[in-house]
C-alpha cells in the first residue's frame, strides 16, 4: 500500500520534467521544511519535489530502486538511520567547504557521507508542582530507587531511546548501559506506549513526575492550537541532565546526497542552502530545533530554558552501537 502512495506521488511531482531539479526522500513532516524549499526553489530556480515517509521505508525504497531511483537527498530525524543508511551503500560522499565550515565535525559523517541539518537535545521534562529541578542530575538517576513508579518514557523501538542508549554504551560500555535500562525498566509509571508528547500529557495528568522527551516537542505544546496542549507545556520544567559528566545526550535531523543521485550539484546546494543562517533561523524559530551552524543563536523560546553542555560524542556511535542498543532493550523487557 505505501509503496502504491510512493509511487504515485513520485510519478505526480517528478513527472513533469523540470530542467533543473532536486528529489528528496524525507522522514520530516513540517510545514517549515515546505517553507524553506520554497524559498530555494525562489532563489535558485531548482524545482524541489519531495516524497515523505518513514525512514525505513524510504530506505528500503532506494534499496529496490537501485540505480534508477530518482532521489537525490535522503533526510532523516534521526543519526542512527543515517549511519544505517550509509552502511547499506545507499549514500555517496560529499565535499562541500560550506557545510564542513557550518557543521561541527561530530554532527557530520567524517568522509562526507551525511550532515545535520538540525539539533535535539533528549532531555528530563519534570512536573514543576511537584518537582524540585534541584533533586533532578543525570540520565543514571532517574533509574535510582527513589523514582520507582515516577518515570516516563516511550517504548524500545522508538529510534530517540535507542540513540539514547547507544550513546550511553559508546560513553560507559554495555554492562553499565544495560545496568541502567534494567533499573529504567523497575521506575516506569506504566508500560511506555505514545509518543514523546503523550510522556508529557501523562506527567501533567499525575500518572509519573518525570519524562524523558526530545526539547521540541515542548516547543510544539506551548504553541499548539489546543489549549489543553498548551497547558501541558506549560507545567513542564525542562531539564538538561549530565551538566557535570558528559553532557545532555544530543540527536539530528539530517541529509545525506544518495549513492545514484542524478542532481548532486543540486542536492548539495540545498544541502549548503539548509544550513546557511537563514535557514537555520527558521528551523529554530518555527520547529523549535536547535541550529547546528555555530553562527546562529537558538530562538527565544530555546534561550529561555538556559544555556547547556552537550554531549559531543561523534553521532556515528549512535549508529554503530544500535544493534547492542536493540539488544539490551530485549534482554531488559523493555516493552
Ligand atoms: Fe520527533
Amino acid at each position: 500500500m505505501l509503496k502504491n502512495i510512493l509511487a504515485t506521488a513520485l510519478v505526480a511531482t517528478i513527472g513533469f520534467s523540470a530542467t533543473s531539479e532536486v528529489n528528496i526522500y524525507s522522514h520530516r513532516h513540517y510545514d517549515t521544511d515546505k517553507q524553506l524549499y520554497k524559498m530555494f526553489e525562489k532563489n535558485t530556480g531548482i524545482k524541489v519535489n519531495i516524497v515523505k515517509a518513514k525512514a525505513n521505508e524510504l530506505m528500503k525504497r532506494l534499496e529496490k530502486e537501485g540505480k534508477n531511483s530518482p532521489a537525490d537527498i535522503l533526510i532523516t530525524s534521526d543519526a542512527a538511520r543515517l549511519y544505517i543508511a550509509q552502511q547499506k551503500g545507499l549514500l555517496q560522499t560529499v565535499n562541500s567547504r560550506v557545510l564542513n565550515a557550518a557543521i561541527p565535525a561530530n554532527l557530520r559523517q567524517k568522509d562526507g557521507y551525511w550532515y545535520a541539518l538540525t539539533k535535539r537535545a533528549r532531555v528530563i521534562v519534570y512536573n514543576k508542582d511537584k518537582v524540585n529541578p534541584s533533586e533532578l542530575s543525570t540520565y543514571a538517576a532517574l533509574s535510582k530507587p527513589e523514582l520507582k513508579g515516577k518515570v516516563l518514557i516511550r517504548k524500545a523501538n522508538n529510534i530517540y531511546n535507542q540513540s539514547l542508549l547507544a550513546s550511553m554504551v559508546a560513553n560507559d560500555g554495555e554492562k553499565s548501559a544495560k545496568a541502567w535500562a534494567g533499573a529504567m525498566v523497575n521506575n516506569f509509571a506504566r508500560t511506555p506506549k505514545g509518543s514523546d508528547r503523550d510522556q508529557m500529557k501523562a506527567v501533567a495528568a499525575n500518572v509519573g513526575d518525570v519524562a524523558v522527551v526530545n526539547t521540541y516537542y515542548v516547543g510544539k505544546l506551548l504553541n499548539s492550537k489546543k489549549t489543553s496542549e498548551v497547558e501541558v507545556g506549560k507545567k513542564m520544567g525542562v531539564f538538561f541532565p549530565n551538566q557535570k559528566e558528559n553532557g545532555t545526550h544530543i540527536n539530528i535531523s539530517g541529509a545525506g546526497v544518495t549513492k545514484y543521485s542524478k542532481n548532486k550539484e543540486n542536492a548539495v546546494k540545498l544541502l549548503e542552502f539548509l544550513v546557511s543562517p537563514k535557514a537555520q533561523s527558521m528551523f529554530a524559530e518555527a520547529n523549535y530545533e536547535y541550529p547546528v551552524n555555530k553562527n546562529v543563536e537558538p530562538s527565544q523560546l530555546l534561550k529561555s530554558w538556559g544555556t547547556f553542555k552537550e554531549d559531543t560524542l561523534a553521532l556515528e556511535e549512535l549508529g554503530k552501537n544500535n544493534a547492542k542498543a536493540v539488544k539490551i532493550f530485549n534482554e531488559v523487557n523493555w516493552k
